[in-house]
């Protein structure tokens, strides 16, 4: 009795999932509400028919030797089959309510559909199993569904990951075992050799829209992974009007409030940056070209050039990669031989960075002008550098101006006095100097006065340290700030 159950019951399902797979019910419409809730599930669900499956095909191929798996077989089918009638309905519920209709979508979800049936017809081939011909029916019903199987997920990974995900990150060694095109990592002269469209504009596209407007899965019929796609634009006409902002869908969509509806990237999905969106913006202003370089363009605006530095410098050569690495090796190695030898403790000012800061608080009674000359042929990495109650005086004053790139300069309870400290201006990156407790006389107001590029001074314990020159100082330096204690 119950056998006749399940099998009028499986023939049932097996009818409703033929007849959505000769009729396909995908409109391109999106219905929200409850069906929405429930397809987003299937991305969750769709892992188990993969595990179960693969668990039957294995208990499957071991019962011939120990009989004793054979219920168990039996039983993960009875499993095997539920999970996939989820999975499959999910699916449909997700395609239709989420309003996809790409090629890629409906080829998945008839396959899927496919499986669904044969899986059905697993069961019944089970429950009336014993005979020779039902086993080898099952066995080969079983060989198709796992085929199927891999075919579903493959594409379903496909639309969720993008088609190249799997193979993206492959070795080059294997990409040509698989025939698959070998990526040449670009490498560009200068800057000005970058290609505005190919180089940056749709490296843009690529990370943060493509994966809904591609040939597969065209959000608003819009197919931005080619400079063709993105010209013809979609439902609402122009993506991308030459020369014309207000004109171009594109440029609008990215640049309404956050929270828009229309708002593009969608679906949360984090938004450009501003000076993404100013490149864009000047790109189309300046014609859409597909393949005018960053050279050929006149009065490249500021922001839009630096980013396109930014390009440049991550496309770095192999050579030049190693090149750094050797630099930045023997920079290493130079600086702990100047540790061994006078003590100087070095911090590098990131990991990997070549910029160091400097400390001499553990050696301050024998580091003088002369040890200081040692670190010269480092100075250009220095970015930080404290000096605090060392030896140092006046004659230090050619060594410290090799320190071009210095940002903060601790000079406090050294022996300087601060002559000709006007040639500090050269060193334009510096923004703090610590002058606290120095002998520096009040007449040096006119060498300190020339430091414009100054944002902090300390001069606490200074004859500086005097209202009517302070206020001298201040008038000179109106940026800067006197931190007085
Ligand atoms: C998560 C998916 C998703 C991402 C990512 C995405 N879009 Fe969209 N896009 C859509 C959907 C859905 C539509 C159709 C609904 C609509 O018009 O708002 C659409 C429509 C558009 C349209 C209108 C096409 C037309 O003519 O109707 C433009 C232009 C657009 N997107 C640009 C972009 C840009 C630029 C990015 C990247 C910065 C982007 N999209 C990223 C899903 C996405």
């Amino acid at each position: 009795m119950t056998k006749k159950i399940l099998t009028v019951a499986s023939a049932f399902l097996a009818i409703v999932f033929f007849a959505f797979l000769i009729s396909n019910p995908l409109t391109g419409e999106e219905h929200t509400g409850i069906l929405n809730f429930i397809g987003r599930f299937h991305p969750v669900v769709l892992h188990l028919p993969i595990g179960f499956f693969v668990l039957l095909a294995i208990f499957e191929l071991i019962t011939p030797v120990y009989g004793k798996f054979k219920e168990a077989a039996t039983f993960i089918l009875i499993l095997t089959i539920g999970v996939t009638i989820l999975a499959v309905s999910t699916g449909i519920l997700l395609a239709y309510a989420g309003g996809a209709d790409e090629p890629l979508v409906v080829y998945h979800m008839r396959v899927s559909l496919i499986l669904g049936i044969l899986t059905l017809e697993l069961g019944v081939l089970k429950l009336y199993g014993g005979k020779a011909i039902s086993t080898v029916a099952y066995k080969v019903t079983l060989f198709a569904c796992l085929l199927m199987l891999f075919v579903s997920s493959h594409n379903g990974g496909s639309i969720t990951h993008g088609e190249d995900y799997l193979t993206k990150h492959m070795p080059n060694a294997l990409r040509t075992m698989f025939g698959l095109e070998i990526e040449e990592v670009k490498v560009v002269a200068s800057v000005d050799d970058l290609e505005v469209y190919g180089d940056v504009v749709h490296t843009i596209f690529e990370q943060n829209c493509n994966t809904c407007h591609n040939p597969n899965k065209k959000k608003g019929d819009l197919d931005m992974e080619s400079y063709e796609g993105l010209l013809k634009g979609g439902e609402m006409g122009y993506s991308i009007a030459a020369g014309e902002l207000e004109d171009s869908e594109l440029y609008y969509r990215i640049t309404l409030p956050h929270d828009d509806e229309d708002f593009m990237p969608t679906d949360g999905k984090p938004p450009l940056s501003d000076t993404e969106v100013e490149v864009i913006g000047w790109w189309i202003q300046e014609g859409a070209d597909p393949v005018k370089t960053v050279g050929a363009h006149d009065g490249v605006p500021g922001n839009v050039y630096s980013y396109f530095q930014s390009i440049f410098d991550s496309m770095v050569s192999e050579e030049e990669l190693e090149r750094r690495r050797i630099e930045r090796e023997n920079l290493y190695l130079g600086l702990t031989k100047l540790h061994d030898e006078i003590g100087l403790i070095v911090i590098p000012i990131e990991s990997e960075a070549s910029e160091f800061s400097i400390e001499t608080f553990a050696i301050q009674k024998t580091f003088d002008d002369s040890t200081l000359a040692k670190l010269v042929p480092y100075a250009d990495k220095v970015v930080e550098a404290n000096f605090s109650s060392t030896q140092l005086t006046d004659e230090a004053l050619d060594s410290l101006l090799k320190f071009e790139n210095l940002r903060s300069l601790n000079l406090s309870k050294t022996k300087i006095q601060g002559q000709q400290f006007n040639k500090l201006v050269a060193l334009k990156n510096l923004e703090s100097l610590n002058l606290y407790g120095t002998e520096l006389s009040s007449e040096r107001v006119s060498e300190l006065s020339q430091l414009t590029q100054l944002k902090n001074l300390y001069l606490f314990q200074t004859e500086l340290y005097e209202e009517s020159v302070l206020a001298q100082l201040k008038e000179s330096l109106p940026n800067c700030n006197f931190v007085l204690n």
